[in-house]
């Protein structure tokens, strides 16, 4: 069966997972797009044969959708996901699952109520074969227990509507996402230390942050969000145990000797960085689409478990804030292959 899937949101991830479903994995085919901007909308379906619909509502009802990816701007989420629930269909939703904890819960009581599991969240960094050999070494005790993990969050730079609560919603989500899942772990309390602002850019920004997490078992996490470091798209991560520390590897590329200097070549973005994460994410989600089972990957208690009020709270106030989560229902429990529901 070739999964049909309708696409809300056509902007640079959106596009990008359209050249994926079409052209790199199999079993898909996009055959609806929208986006705020119609013409946009209708040049990139021109461009893969699929149809532009006006809204996100008229791709979710489609006939001829079977599912629906989101990938328009973080407060818009929500919105698609409940109603794509409600017309019983899956969907895969950009991250953040939504930008308020409250909406997670919205949407975690939506699927609960439905009765199946519908929503996948985009934390490709499970997919990726660096964190993997990572969490293997975790879980085969090669380091002994985890003690401290320190990490780092860096892009070249933002845009202008980039706010500081962002840090958290929207970048510092796949941190929190994939050391839940590295370290089996809950985060419980956050505090964010804010340095000297970077002059580079936009005068409204505290950039960068660090946030220091401590989890259910002690583990202490530092994580510099830096979205305008101007060098490049940096992912950084290095657990430390007992008896020895693993670091995520860099992604390969060659090392050039040329005109006195050894150099190597930082990645730009996150198209660069993790594309095989995002492949293997979009592979194994069409195909829990087409045999109607329940979504490998991260749920959407993950989306809820990862959404940063907390942490925002953190900036505003200064001090250490207590991460207060619900009780994780019964639903969402049992593990799965993007190592996904605790
Ligand atoms: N997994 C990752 O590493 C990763 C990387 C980049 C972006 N993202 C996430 O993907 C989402 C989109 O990011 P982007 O960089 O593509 O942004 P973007 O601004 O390039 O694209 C968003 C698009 O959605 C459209 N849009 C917004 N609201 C809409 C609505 N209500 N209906 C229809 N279209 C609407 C906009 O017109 C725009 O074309 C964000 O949530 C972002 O956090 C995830």
């Amino acid at each position: 069966m070739t999964v049909r899937i309708g696409v809300i949101g056509a902007g640079w991830i959106g596009q990008d997972h359209i050249r994926r479903l079409t052209h790199v994995i199999t079993g898909a085919e996009v055959t609806a797009v929208t986006d705020l901007d119609a013409a946009h909308a209708a040049e990139v379906a021109t461009g893969v044969g699929a149809r532009a619909l006006p809204t996100g509502q008229d791709v979710i009802a489609a006939p001829d959708v079977d599912a629906v990816l989101v990938t328009s701007w973080g407060p818009t989420h929500a919105e698609y996901v409940l109603a794509t629930i409600a017309a019983g269909k899956p969907v895969f939703c950009e991250k953040p699952l939504a930008t308020s904890a409250e909406d997670c819960l919205r949407i975690v009581e939506a699927e609960t109520a439905y009765g199946r599991r519908l929503v996948q969240v985009g934390f490709m960094r499970r997919y990726d074969a660096g964190y993997r050999a990572m969490k293997q070494v975790i879980d085969a005790g090669e380091i002994g227990v985890p003690l401290m993990v320190h990490c780092a969050h860096r892009n070249p730079t933002v845009p202008a509507s980039y706010t500081s609560a962002m840090a958290a919603q929207d970048t510092a989500v796949h941190e929190i996402d994939v050391l839940r899942w590295l370290l089996d772990d809950e985060i419980v309390s956050v505090q964010v230390v804010t340095p000297r602002r970077t002059s580079k850019r936009l005068e409204h920004l505290q950039d960068p942050q660090i946030m220091l997490f401590e989890t259910a078992n002690g583990v202490r996490i530092d994580l510099e969000v830096f979205v305008n470091c101007q060098y490049g798209y940096d992912i950084q991560c290095e657990t430390v145990g007992e008896s020895g520390l693993v670091r995520l590897p860099d992604p390969a590329s060659p090392s050039v000797r040329s005109a006195g200097r050894a150099d190597t070549a930082v990645v730009q973005d996150w198209r660069e960085r993790f594309p095989a994460a995002f492949d293997a994410e979009f592979q194994e989600w069409t195909a829990s689409v087409a045999a109607a089972t329940a979504p490998t990957g991260p749920s959407a208690w993950d989306g809820y478990a990862a959404i940063g009020d907390a942490t925002v709270q953190a900036l505003e106030s200064g001090r250490i804030v207590g991460v207060a989560m619900k009780d994780r229902p019964a639903f969402y429990a049992g593990g799965t292959a993007g190592g996904t529901a605790r």
